[in-house]
């Protein structure tokens, strides 16, 4: 089995092949998460603390089921927004939560980075949530398992991701993932959304959607993420989605079985027309849930596993 990572803080220090193993471990979480009796033990006697220091609805609750699922005992710290004080208060929330002993901590932080910072202080494995703009590497991982399954590979895919690039830590994460995994990636949307150096980023740029659709096996939706705009980035939401919304003539533009994604929350009528969203033989944006759950027990169980391992060799070499 391949999957060396202590922590889970982004997606670029990812090899394939661990990426695979993660994958192919969160099918057999699939299948566990369709039964009456859900549990497994992989997380026996551990204590997983969900940090989350910005909203969150799909990526909260499944840590959630995914930590009990697996037989942990979690705890959900909720932090007010405005209680957050960078570099300090961070630092001395972690340290406090470390002297309790945990094994497993989620942090979902609006800092980038600050994750990172975290995890340099305490003694547990470390998942990110999303950090800010930066990453949100579960997410890449359970979007990775929803194409994997509805295309039956992730390779040599052209995946159109269209909206809000800049302020999105989805899109930088899957841009790395399917990067990694030799997919061909068009990025489309207004050039204010744009992140600076996209032209370097080996991607295609696309300001015309209808341009960008154009035979895309996979059509990922962004949401405008207002909280980090600071001014005017889009002329109005009426004009936005005429542009850059998704309706069914656009996506008549993508390949026939194209598939349609958007990780939540979704404004419908702003980047996605509703009866696309609820179209069962289109729209994937249900199964991106239900992968959510799976794709986060993989996570939690390897990483638990890489910490035993690692608390088995101090030991030995404490008794040696
Ligand atoms: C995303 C996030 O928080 O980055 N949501 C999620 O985790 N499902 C995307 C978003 O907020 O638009």
């Amino acid at each position: 089995m391949t999957f060396r990572a202590r922590h889970l803080l982004g997606i670029d220090h990812l090899a394939p092949a661990e990426i695979v193993t993660l994958l192919d471990l969160a099918e057999r979480y699939v299948e566990v998460n369709r039964r009456t009796v859900k549990h497994a033990d992989a997380l026996e006697g551990m204590t997983q603390i969900n940090m989350f220091f910005e909203n969150s609805t799909r990526t909260q609750a499944s840590f959630e089921l995914a930590g009990k699922r697996l037989g942990a005992d979690v705890m959900n710290m909720s932090v007010a927004q405005s209680s957050v004080k960078k570099g300090e208060t961070l630092i001395d929330t972690a340290m406090t939560l470390n002297a309790m002993h945990p094994d497993l901590l989620v942090v979902r932080h609006p800092q980038s980075g600050a994750v990172n910072l975290l995890a340099s202080k305490v003694n547990c494995a470390v998942i990110n949530a999303g950090d800010g703009r930066h990453e949100h590497p579960t997410q890449a991982l359970l979007d990775a398992l929803t194409i994997r399954r509805a295309k039956g590979r992730l390779q040599r895919l052209t995946v159109a991701i269209c909206g809000d690039i800049a302020h999105s830590r989805v899109a930088r994460s899957n841009l790395i993932l399917l990067g990694k995994m030799e997919n061909r990636i068009r990025l489309i949307g207004p050039p204010t959304l744009m992140p600076s150096g996209v032209r370097d980023m080996g991607v295609e740029v696309f300001d015309d959607m209808r341009e960008g659709l154009r035979g895309a096996d996979v059509v990922m939706m962004l949401r405008l993420q207002k909280e980090r705009m600071d001014g005017g980035f889009i002329p109005s939401e009426r004009e936005y989605f005429h542009r850059w919304g998704l309706d069914a003539e656009k996506l008549a533009l993508a390949a026939p079985d194209a598939i349609v994604m958007h990780p939540g929350p979704m404004n419908r009528g702003v980047e996605i027309d509703g009866t696309i969203a609820d179209d069962i033989n289109r729209s994937v944006i249900q199964d991106q849930v239900e992968m959510g759950v799976a794709v986060r027990m993989a996570v939690l169980d390897l990483l638990a596993r890489n910490l035993r391992a690692e608390r088995g060799r101090v030991a030995a070499g404490v008794m040696a």
